[in-house]
């Protein structure tokens, strides 16, 4: 009986349903919580529970499963790159794109897309990454960024090279990357939760599976409210089926797992990319679309950028340089060789290409990012001190 109450008040309070991570281990939890409290009985347990905020977080902490991992599923995050690279670059490059990553549970999440859009070629000015989670523990451990083996799971992660430091401790990610993301404690299910917020994107994977459908519902009419009209929601791969067709249109790119809000008045155009995206294919070394490069012509950097985004690597390094000889003052050939060539593992000549990039442009923004995260990875942390104060002071002179 009591044991049923206290499960009621946990779907009341976070929406999760017992069902989903089986009756024995709330029980166990409480059980647990009732020896830390020096409760005798469970009744004491409850009443105390009712009225104290902080006793019933201890409890919740206990009963989530903080389970995630960098770059999930991966196709969700291939996906996101596309649409940044297509669309977004291509319609809305002056707007600042807003994510939301909610549950972000130890910060995986969020960090894999912050790292997607710099990768992508968003500059941090261009983006903003919130990050919500019940966990103040699970916070705690974003916040800190230190990761283990754990978190990388699956594939080669290529970004474990770039973006962070090995420590003692674990994986390190670097500050550059950890600055873009705003964590948040909060509850999904909160009447006013973050009320006067509006997304692009909002990434909610994993979390519905835990509630049953009233409590979907809820949390799906909340997702909808704070998404754009054009906005994209990913969710995970078990739970599409809870996805309400005629509010939220699928992608069809394969094992995505994301949805296009449909326009919610009258005067919201919806630019539909479900269409765009089913012809996407993934990407593969040999594609057609690059026009065929003639050995006396010297393409332009847009080509040599699309052969080096396709991973033809070598071809864009030696054209890179060939361009160079022509064009000796480009700092724009200097950063994209020094993209190949980071790409490829050689950091060092990566670290040499965007000092001449920075050389010929002072202020290039792009280029000094690189070069702040490759000074951080190697650990010359003044240097990288050094040149964040630069960017800041650029920051500020562009707000200004
Ligand atoms: C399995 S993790 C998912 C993390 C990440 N989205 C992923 O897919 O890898 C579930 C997280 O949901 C959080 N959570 C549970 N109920 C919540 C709620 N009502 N509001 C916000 N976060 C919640 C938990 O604390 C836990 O960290």
């Amino acid at each position: 009986m009591t044991e049923a109450k206290i499960e009621a008040l946990l779907k009341d309070k976070i929406g999760l349903a017992a069902n989903t991570i089986g009756s024995y281990k709330i029980a166990k939890a409480v059980e647990k919580r009732k020896l830390a409290c020096n409760f005798p009985d469970s009744q004491t347990y409850l009443q105390r529970l009712q009225i104290s905020k902080d006793e019933l977080e201890e409890l919740i902490e206990l009963v989530v499963i903080p389970e995630t991992w960098f770059f999930r599923d991966r196709k969700p995050f291939t996906f996101l790159e596309h649409y940044i690279r297509s669309e977004w670059w291509t319609n809305r490059n002056n707007n600042v794109l807003r994510l939301l990553s909610i549950p972000c549970s130890s910060g995986e999440e969020p960090y894999s897309i912050a790292m997607l859009l710099l990768n992508s070629g968003l500059t941090p000015d261009k983006f903003r990454i919130d990050a919500v989670d019940i966990s103040k523990k699970a916070l705690l451990r974003a916040t800190n960024a230190v990761y283990n083996k754990n978190s990388f799971r699956g594939e080669d992660m290529p970004e474990r090279e770039r973006y962070f430091q090995q420590t003692a401790d674990g994986y390190e990610l670097s500050k550059f990357v950890r600055n873009t993301v705003n964590f948040i404690h909060g509850n999904l299910l909160e009447p006013f939760f973050l009320a006067n917020k509006k997304y692009n994107i909002v990434f909610c994977r994993n979390l519905l599976i835990y509630f049953d459908s009233s409590t979907c519902s809820q949390a799906i009419d909340i997702l909808e409210r704070i998404l754009t009209p054009k906005g994209l929601l990913f969710v995970g791969s078990a739970e599409t089926g809870r996805i309400p067709t005629n509010r939220f249109v699928s992608v069809r790119y394969p094992f995505s797992f994301a949805y296009q809000k449909v326009a919610d008045q009258a005067t919201d155009v919806v630019v539909d990319i479900t269409d765009k995206f089913s012809v996407i294919k993934e990407v593969s070394p040999k594609t057609d679309n690059i026009p065929s490069i003639s050995t006396t012509q010297i393409p332009n950097l847009q080509i040599l950028r699309k052969l080096a985004d396709e991973g033809r690597l070598d071809e864009a390094a030696s054209w890179c340089k060939t361009y160079l000889d022509q064009q000796p003052t480009s700092a724009q050939a200097y950063l994209l060789l020094g993209e190949v060539y980071q790409a490829k593992g050689d950091n060092e000549q990566a670290e040499q290409c965007y000092q001449k990039a920075i050389y010929l442009e002072p202020n290039y923004y792009e280029a000094l990012i690189h070069l702040t995260l490759l000074k951080e990875h190697r650990g010359d942390r003044v240097g990288a001190a050094v040149l964040h104060q630069r960017i800041q002071r650029l920051n500020k002179n562009q707000d200004n």
